[in-house]
């Protein structure tokens, strides 16, 4: 049986940066980035050290680097504070009354927080925190809605050197305390209530369900947002406002190791408990700023806004971090894309002026089920650039993204990376690259990616194999918080010395990735490894189709056989006729043997708050109906219910 994974979608669509952009960007020409690129994977510490010392350091570095596998240190001896670097380093020149961040709430209110006022509330609550006790190297967990006051918990934990972990608001009461007991969390910055789709999201009561199972947590600083009922524990609960009444607006950052760790994210694993990925501090700013000059192209008269929550690595290195390294102005949005309705983003980009968008390939699946009528409705003209993360995106939501969206003049950088990464590392960059659409392309400078086999052979072009990266990179994770036998095990093992992204993908033959999806989603049909985004990609790619998932299932003769779950489009009528043309439509797209055994037609798919969906449902459904296992992250149970009905 061969262990190759095999790839068959081909796109031939090359879309060239235009000239107009080209022009003005920083890297501006393929050759120009492969220069670069050489040169940065020769030496990556001459690369990192020039776009370290961009950054303000309290005391320069003695190092670059300190490599012992798997175990990385970067800018060995030096200082360095994360939140002086977003904040104090744009006050003595014109970004000091700029914009840092634009914030639109679910119900339609908006606030501008400039960069002075950003800094001294930063500071005031800095001094909250160290008030209520709380000190270098502890732990915070920040469980909030999306509001500024998210933004200004974690800068100011990090002005005084504690540790945040952001717990991603949709998440229970559960995940909040596995969280808290896996970090030893001792304090808690949380909302009464946080607006989506209308409705409250009731977090305090969450905390207060998670805290009932914990007696680790000492104090928790609830923000008055939504003026819900809550109920505040005396000696416990602080409200924000009057821990805030007597703070000093005066607090200089403290003076922190590069090594210091800066935060702790949890994110799921294919089995266990999640894992606490560990960021430090010198290292994880160079990459975040870096990747957000070049890749983003950033400009101080840019609006840049990227929709994901805080709660996610991407809110964290993409809407706090990087884009405040770099003094630009954030879009900020509380609430769900489809309120009142699946026009909010439109609506948003057209009256803020919004230049740059990050958003992910899910949702822009749903923007396209929901109608061309409503971006259509909308001046979307300020745009000049278009990300996408997550998921591979399918070429068909590409081009349509690209078109609709973009007005056929927007690059799109389809940006790879990991919770664990830190930064981006595979991307067009938008002046230079030439693109394919569902390929995130080629490597960030000082990034030493590759497709190897399982014996540790680079691939040829066009065949499968595992993504890894061969050196160290400043922004990647330090390890496992508490379990450095889990990080090297999960991360490590599967090559000596090199790091494993867990990501099947293929280089073409100009070198592009075509990430095919995570290792452990991969089929194996009659002894051909086939990735399940492939498959999902076809499907989508025919008209009826709004979004699919794929899962494999027992199969006599095949040893796995292809189950689709397939949305249809607005309007569109499903039945056996149906299922035909999918199963033709994918046998011609790919190749007969990736044709679904079976295609069951749903409403909705399960997902987490995150937009991945979650295939191990699916398998379980398809396995025997019953759903058993965490389903903690699921964001509407109800799906559920409604796929196990169907069967
Ligand atoms: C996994 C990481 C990176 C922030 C959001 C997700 C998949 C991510 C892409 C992309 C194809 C992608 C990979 C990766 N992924 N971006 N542009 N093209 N796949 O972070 O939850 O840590 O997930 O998301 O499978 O390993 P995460």
């Amino acid at each position: 049986m061969t262990k190759k994974i095999e790839s068959h979608l081909t796109e031939d669509r090359v879309i060239k940066p235009t000239k107009e952009f080209s022009k003005s960007a920083r890297i501006s020409s393929l050759a120009q980035y492969k220069k670069i690129y050489k040169e940065s994977i020769q030496s990556p510490s001459k690369f990192w050290s020039k776009e370290a010392k961009e950054l303000h350091w309290q005391k320069k570095w003695s190092k670059v680097l300190q490599w012992t596998p798997p175990f990385a240190k970067w800018f060995v001896g030096g200082k360095i504070n994360a939140s002086e670097n977003c904040l104090d380093r744009h006050l003595n020149g014109p970004r000091k009354n700029k914009a840092a961040i634009i914030w639109e709430g679910e119900p339609g209110e908006t606030r501008t927080i400039t960069y002075a006022q950003l800094h001294r509330e930063v500071c005031k609550f800095a001094n909250a925190l160290k008030n209520q006790g709380i000190k270098k190297r502890d732990r915070v967990i920040i469980y909030m809605p999306m509001v500024p006051e998210a933004a200004i918990a974690m800068l100011a934990c990090a002005r005084i050197g504690a540790v945040h972990s952001v717990v991603f608001g949709g998440f229970s009461a559960t995940s909040i305390l596995d969280r808290v007991e896996d970090s030893g969390a001792s304090a808690i910055i949380t909302a009464d209530g946080g607006w989506r789709r209308g409705k409250v999201v009731p977090l305090k009561a969450n905390v207060d369900e998670a805290l009932k199972k914990s007696k680790l947590v000492k104090k928790v600083i609830v923000l008055e947002r939504c003026k819900n009922e809550v109920k505040m524990k005396r000696g416990r609960d602080i409200w924000w406002h009057k821990a805030m009444e007597n703070a000093s607006t005066d607090c200089p950052p403290a003076q922190l190791d590069s090594e210091h760790p800066l935060y702790i994210l949890y994110t799921s694993g294919s089995t266990g408990k999640p894992k606490g990925i560990l960021h430090t501090t010198g290292g994880y700013l160079t990459g975040t700023y870096s990747t957000t000059k070049y890749i983003f192209d950033i400009r101080d008269d840019d609006i840049y806004w990227c929709t994901a929550d805080v709660g996610w690595v991407t809110g964290h290195s993409y809407i706090v971090y990087g884009p405040l390294l770099n003094g630009a102005t954030c879009l900020m949005y509380e609430g769900a894309p489809n309120f009142p309705d699946f026009a909010r983003f439109w609506d948003i980009i057209e009256r803020h002026g919004v230049t740059i968008f990050y958003t992910a390939p899910t949702a822009i699946r749903a923007f396209i089920k929901a109608g061309d009528h409503l971006p259509e409705a909308h001046d979307l003209s300020s745009l000049r650039l278009l990300g996408s993360v997550g998921e591979p995106i399918n070429p068909e939501a590409w081009m349509w993204y690209h078109e609709k969206i973009g007005g056929g003049k927007c690059p799109i950088v389809d940006t790879w990376w990991q919770t664990e990464t830190g930064a981006i590392m595979i991307s067009p960059l938008p002046g230079a690259t030439p693109t394919k659409p569902g390929t995130a392309t080629l490597p960030f400078f000082g990034i030493d990616a590759a497709i190897l086999d399982e014996t540790g052979k680079e691939c040829k072009a066009n065949e499968g194999g595992r993504l890894v990266i061969r050196k160290p990179w400043p922004s990647m994770l330090r390890t496992i918080y508490g379990d450095k036998r889990r990080f090297k095990k999960t991360y490590w093992d599967d090559y000596e010395g090199i790091y494993t992204a867990g990501d099947g993908a293929r280089r073409d033959s100009d070198g592009n990735f075509w990430i095919v999806g995570r290792l452990d989603d991969v089929l194996n049909v009659s002894g051909h490894r086939l990735g399940t985004a492939e498959v999902e990609s076809a499907l989508v790619s025919h008209p009826s189709i709004a979004e699919a998932a794929v899962v494999g299932r027992p199969d006599e003769i095949k040893g796995q056989g292809v189950v689709a779950f397939v949305t249809v489009k607005e309007g569109i009528k499903h039945g056996a006729k149906l299922v035909t043309t999918l199963r033709n439509h994918v046998s011609k797209e790919i190749g007969p043997i990736a044709k679904p055994d079976d295609i069951r037609f749903a409403n909705a798919l399960p997902k987490t708050r995150s937009g991945k969906i979650m295939r191990r449902l699916l398998k379980e459904i398809c396995a025997g109906g019953e759903v058993s296992g965490d389903t903690t992250t699921l964001e509407d149970f109800q799906v559920i219910a409604s796929l196990q009905k169907s069967n």
